[in-house]
């Protein structure tokens, strides 16, 4: 385990084994039926790229960028750097993959501005689900897990850039956090 590391919430093994859950939802849903991963970087590529080789069925992968103004833990405006091109947006069904669905603010107002820009239908997946901070009526169509209201790291989730590369998802310990907070 990491220095920084309190404790492991989510081993390898059991993000594994619910990924293959949520990819089994996704592929029942689509088979037959055409559809674009849109992952919502940077936090969801390690998550979307497990989950879509997990898919066995026709995909197509787009990516956008968002992110909150100001930094630390709590998830503020919403700045969205850059989105698929029209053509693959409009018509298309999506499935917006994110890491976490904390506030809800982000993957609403994504899904809103998908739709706006002509997408037929937006469907949405994350790896973790924190609802205890939902501030927005917002569920996800399939989740992996659903964690407590801690910050959590790992497995593409950052802290102040830190730790996407961890193979699991923890918490920090308190020291890390206070550290890596008065850097920014
Ligand atoms: P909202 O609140 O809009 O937040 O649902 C979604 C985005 O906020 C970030 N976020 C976290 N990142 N650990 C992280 O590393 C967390 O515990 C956490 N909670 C929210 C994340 O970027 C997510 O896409």
């Amino acid at each position: 385990m990491h220095d920084d590391i309190d404790r492991i919430l989510i081993p390898e093994d059991e993000i594994r084994a619910g990924i293959d859950r949520v990819a089994a939802e996704i592929t029942l849903a689509y088979t037959n039926r055409d559809f674009t991963v849109v992952a919502v970087l940077k936090g969801s590529c390690v998550f979307a790229s497990d989950l879509i080789r997990r898919i066995p069925v026709p995909l197509e992968l787009a990516f956008l960028a968002a992110s909150s103004y100001g930094s630390g833990t709590t998830s503020e405006e919403l700045r969205i750097s850059f989105l698929p091109m029209d053509s693959e947006i409009q018509g298309r069904n999506l499935l917006l993959v994110d890491d976490i669905l904390d506030t809800g603010r982000t993957l609403y107002k994504l899904k809103q501005e998908l739709l706006r820009r002509g997408a037929a239908e937006v469907r949405t997946c994350v790896l973790l689900d924190k609802p205890a901070r939902r501030s927005v009526e917002f569920e996800a169509d399939y989740r992996g897990f659903v964690v407590a209201d801690l910050f959590v790291v790992g497995y593409g989730l950052d802290f102040a850039g830190r730790y996407r590369n961890l193979p699991y998802v923890g918490a920090l310990k308190a020291a890390a956090y206070h550290r890596a907070s008065e850097a920014l």
